[in-house]
């Protein structure tokens, strides 16, 4: 298990997103309503980066075609067994931690 340091929490207020390259992968922390949510950042659909869609009641939407994505569980809605990897987060000191 590793803890990456995503950035500060006064950087993600609710409504904002940090998006990090990861072994070739882009994931991103949403703040939801106040809430974190550590995801896989490339949509199912063609790699458009998730963070730069809209998260409305717990549905993070792509901004390329609109595929629809639960933020919770990363379920892509009405495509079963597509699926975005979650991830744990952390917050120690002010400082927010992805767990993979
Ligand atoms: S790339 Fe996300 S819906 Fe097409």
């Amino acid at each position: 298990m590793s803890k990456i340091l995503m950035g500060q929490l006064t950087d993600l207020p609710p409504g904002g997103v940090i998006e990090k390259r990861i072994m070739a992968r882009r994931i991103a922390v949403f703040n939801h309503g106040g809430k974190l949510y550590g995801i896989e950042a490339d949509c199912k659909h063609m790699k458009a980066s998730l963070t730069t869609g809209n998260v409305e009641n717990g549905i993070l939407t792509c901004s390329w075609h609109g595929w629809r994505y639960d933020i919770a569980t990363g379920d892509c809605l009405g495509r079963p067994g597509m699926k975005l990897r979650c991830y744990e987060i952390q917050v120690e000191q002010e400082k927010i931690y992805l767990i993979i």
